[in-house]
């Protein structure tokens, strides 16, 4: 029997828009190799919001809440299955894990204080959540061709200092750096592919394309694929088909409890890594420093 509910947990509904989704939303995994080292030597994690299974750790014991069927049905055989939840009620008792973490979710859930919290309850270290700075996204060329949707955007993402008053303790707050290959597809991932806007399975693995008509999205394809032909989007843009990373707005935020002692120092949350094509090693991103307890 399959566990079900009537309406969706978040404010997309990906039990029937979801079905694809791991085709073009996969673990990338220079991203990844940032969201472990958080964890630090955590042994139990729980994965809220936890999909189809991107992001999450193989090395270690994971508990995984996700509420859509259709998000479940596609975790691969190989990882734990997920139980069907809400990060505003995690059915977990106090610092019963390591860790908690949620990637690329917070900002679907109905009560996202009351989720945080809820993390916060139950992990007895870190908690790490992934997600964009709301206030960053027009930063990205998409702004230009498609302001509505990134309105729509806008108004989906807590405030990046709030997750940090939320979960409190120690805060840090880090930039992660977007490959030009990134193959987790996202909006920023495609920062130097345009035309990949143009596929409408792109779009529709992108829940920030539901908040826009299909009026919208029809003249945005329109717009972009002038301007890609007529060599416009090239002559403004064109530069970043040579940048090996895209400082957007995704964000990675780390809370350790006070008193907690990790073992690993700010930096080392950075891990280093080459950009494909490119022997340049990355080195600790720009600090964001958006209150007191952040560094
Ligand atoms: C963009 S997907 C991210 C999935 C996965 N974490 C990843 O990084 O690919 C967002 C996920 O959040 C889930 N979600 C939405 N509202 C939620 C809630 N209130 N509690 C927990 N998960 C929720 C959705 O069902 C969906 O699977």
């Amino acid at each position: 029997m399959q566990a079900g509910r009537t309406t969706p947990a978040g404010d997309f509904d990906y039990d029937q828009f979801g079905r694809g989704y791991s085709q073009l939303r996969r673990t990338e995994p220079r991203i990844a190799a940032m969201v472990h080292a958080a964890l630090g030597n955590a042994r139990t994690v729980v994965n809220v919001g936890a999909g189809a299974g991107s992001y999450e750790p193989r090395d270690r014991y994971v508990v995984a809440i996700e509420p859509s069927a259709a998000m479940r049905a596609q975790r691969p055989r190989e990882i734990a299955p997920a139980i069907d939840g809400v990060a505003e009620r995690l059915p977990l008792d106090d610092g019963s894990v390591d860790a908690a973490m949620s990637t690329l979710s917070v900002h679907q859930w109905q009560d996202w204080r009351r989720g945080l919290r809820e993390l916060r309850r139950v992990s007895r270290g870190p908690v790490v959540v992934m997600t964009f700075d709301g206030d960053e996204i027009n930063r990205f060329w998409l702004a230009e061709y498609c302001p509505e949707v990134i309105a729509a955007e806008h108004g989906r993402f807590p405030p990046i200092a709030e997750i940090a008053a939320v979960l409190g303790g120690r805060t840090r707050v880090q930039k992660v750096p977007i490959p030009i290959d990134c193959v987790d597809g996202f909006t920023e991932a495609y920062y130097a592919r345009p035309a990949a806007f143009l596929d409408a399975r792109v779009r529709g693995s992108q829940s920030a394309w539901g908040f826009v008509s299909a009026e919208v999205q029809e003249r945005f394809v329109r717009e972009l694929t002038a301007e890609i032909e007529n060599g416009e989007w090239e002559r403004k843009h064109g530069h970043l088909r040579s940048e090996p990373v895209f400082w957007g707005a995704l964000r990675l935020i780390v809370s350790e409890p006070w008193g907690a002692h990790p073992k690993h120092r700010d930096e080392d949350i950075s891990v280093a890594w080459a950009s494909p094509g490119s022997s340049a090693q990355q080195g600790p991103p720009p600090r964001t420093r958006k209150n007191d307890s952040m560094s």
